[in-house]
């Protein structure tokens, strides 16, 4: 639970570093089982955040810091439309440590790429979140996100991860 005095805790976000690497990696770990997925593969996982730390100009890994310790953390992808060139940012992941929830740490994250993509000239930013995930459709519709006409599919290549 956040005590109130954390609620008040300065939040600090910035592009992840490489030095974050294994808090980042631990932090995805832990969302992955909360997510009632089976044990993420950590070869997998150590490579996806260093993917994404790598090309920072097309992938935006952002991380939130309490007090010095990283919070939570927001990936984006850098995206173009094709009808005007003009840039967007799709956000598919924020994941906040169970620890430093409901102390807007989410909500700052989503602020900060907002800016970011307003800093870039894009006409918006999408979003995909999961249609059960209750407490992010009440963050993100909070935040101003309305659902849009598309409907996200998916054409699955390999057989789908197992639920636990
Ligand atoms: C969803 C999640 C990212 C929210 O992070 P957070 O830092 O606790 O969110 P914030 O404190 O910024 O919340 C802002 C607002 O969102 C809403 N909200 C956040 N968590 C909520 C919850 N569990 N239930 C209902 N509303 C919630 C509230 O309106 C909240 O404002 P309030 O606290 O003043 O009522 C966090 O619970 C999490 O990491 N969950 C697991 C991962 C996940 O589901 N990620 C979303 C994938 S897009």
């Amino acid at each position: 639970m956040t005590s109130m005095a954390e609620r008040g805790a300065e939040v600090r976000v910035r592009r992840a570093a490489r030095a974050d690497e294994a808090s980042l990696v631990a932090l995805l770990e832990a969302h992955g089982a909360e997510l009632g997925k089976a044990a993420p593969d950590r070869t997998a996982l150590v490579r996806g955040v260093a993917a994404f730390l790598e090309a920072e100009e097309a992938r935006f890994l952002l991380v939130a810091e309490v007090d010095g310790t990283i919070a939570g953390a927001l990936t984006a992808q850098g995206l173009v439309g094709v009808t005007d060139g003009r840039p967007f940012f799709l956000v598919d992941d924020i994941v906040v440590s169970p620890a430093h929830r409901r102390a807007g740490v989410a909500r700052r994250l989503l602020t900060e790429v907002e800016s970011m993509a307003r800093a870039a000239g894009a006409p918006r930013v999408e979003l995909l979140v999961r249609s059960v995930n209750l407490p992010a459709l009440t963050l993100v519709s909070r935040a101003g996100y309305r659902k849009a006409a598309d409907v996200h599919l998916t054409l699955a290549l390999e057989p789908a991860e197992p639920e636990r």
